[in-house]
């Protein structure tokens, strides 16, 4: 069931979404989930689905470019919804190309229905878990979020996801378990930028596990009231909104609870660039450009970077022992 709480960093402008609309979403998604599983079963000549990812591609087709309902048209700070046309157009998604406005051409008709993730690692309960199943076991909220990309864009997205702390305490973390490690699919004959061999693929990123605890930090599944597009890392992503873009990492297939800090593939690919936590700063320029300001898509004019995107309140406890000033 898709539903709107009250948090402390979105004072709510309207009303709960009335039943009959999120009831109305999620026959959408299930309906969604049968039509791509029908088409993996069609590609596949009709034969048993692939039980895991990748799950390969099927034609491309006109993607539905209309957004479905939100709850809210504005985040908690009063700035309105980047576009849904401007969403899924403009992509970081190094795996499909290095242009955005490539990516959604290139991703279009990338299969990911059914699709597993694997949870392991350092935890009582491991376990491989299909999205619809996670979509169902797990409350499906909107939370609409600021996402700052390290290059200095910005979009004010309406997610729907669930809390990452729900999966956590289902698969209960050992006591030795102090961050989680993610991983994307690999799948280089659907994806062709992991034919590129600057980097380490498949794409990897991490958080420490307070972090990924904190009510911010979420699975992300659909947006603007619908199922994700695959430029927007569908099925399943991670967003953790006061954390440059890159954090956020897509298309997920493995988390696994380690006891040593991850090496991202950004961390690997260009070590004195980006550093492990990636939290919005605009007082830490990069070592290329300025981090004090933002263009934010759709606007003419830049606009002040906030600390941790905006989300200080709800997340500065967690660095107070930190020099954030350094690489971090
Ligand atoms: N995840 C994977 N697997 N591959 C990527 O290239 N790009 C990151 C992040 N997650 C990326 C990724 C970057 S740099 C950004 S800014 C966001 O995804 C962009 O998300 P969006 O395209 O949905 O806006």
């Amino acid at each position: 069931m898709l539903i709107k709480k009250k948090k402390s960093w979105h004072i709510p402008a309207s009303e709960i979404t009335p039943e009959h609309l999120f009831l109305s979403r999620r026959q959408f998604m299930q309906g969604a989930a049968a039509l791509s599983l029908s088409a993996l079963l069609a590609a596949c000549g009709g034969s048993k689905a692939a039980e895991t990812a990748p799950v390969g591609r099927a034609p491309a087709t006109n993607a539905d470019m209309t957004p479905g309902v939100v709850a809210e048209t504005m985040d908690e700070l009063g700035d309105k919804l980047t576009s849904y046309n401007d969403i899924i157009t403009y992509n970081n998604y190094y795996e499909f190309s290095t242009d955005k406005q490539a990516v959604s051409r290139l991703a279009a008709g990338y299969l990911t229905s059914p699709w597993q993730v694997e949870v392991g690692g350092l935890v009582n309960k491991p376990g491989v878990y299909d999205v619809d199943d996670l979509k169902s076991l797990f409350d499906q909220e909107e939370r609409i979020y600021r996402l700052r990309c390290v290059e200095a864009w910005s979009m004010v997205i309406p997610w729907i996801g669930f809390p990452m702390s729900q999966l956590l305490e289902l698969v209960e973390p050992k006591a030795e378990a102090k961050y989680l490690r993610f991983e994307t699919v690999y799948d280089p004959d659907n994806m062709p930028g992991q034919k590129s061999r600057w980097y380490t693929w498949p794409y990897v990123e991490g958080l420490r596990l307070d972090e990924a605890m904190n009510d911010l930090a979420i699975f992300a599944t659909g947006l603007y009231g619908k199922d994700l597009l695959p430029q927007n890392g569908s099925p399943i992503r991670v967003v953790v909104p006061w954390k440059y873009g890159f954090k956020s990492i897509k298309s997920i297939v493995k988390i696994e609870l380690v006891a040593q800090q991850p090496t991202s593939l950004w961390m690997a690919a260009a070590p004195n660039e980006y550093g492990f936590y990636a939290n919005v700063n605009p007082e830490v320029n990069h070592p290329r450009w300025s981090q004090a300001t933002e263009r934010r898509i759709g606007e003419l004019s830049r606009r002040p970077t906030l600390k941790f995107n905006g989300y200080e309140e709800q997340v500065a406890h967690l660095y107070a022992d930190m020099d954030l000033r350094r690489n971090y």
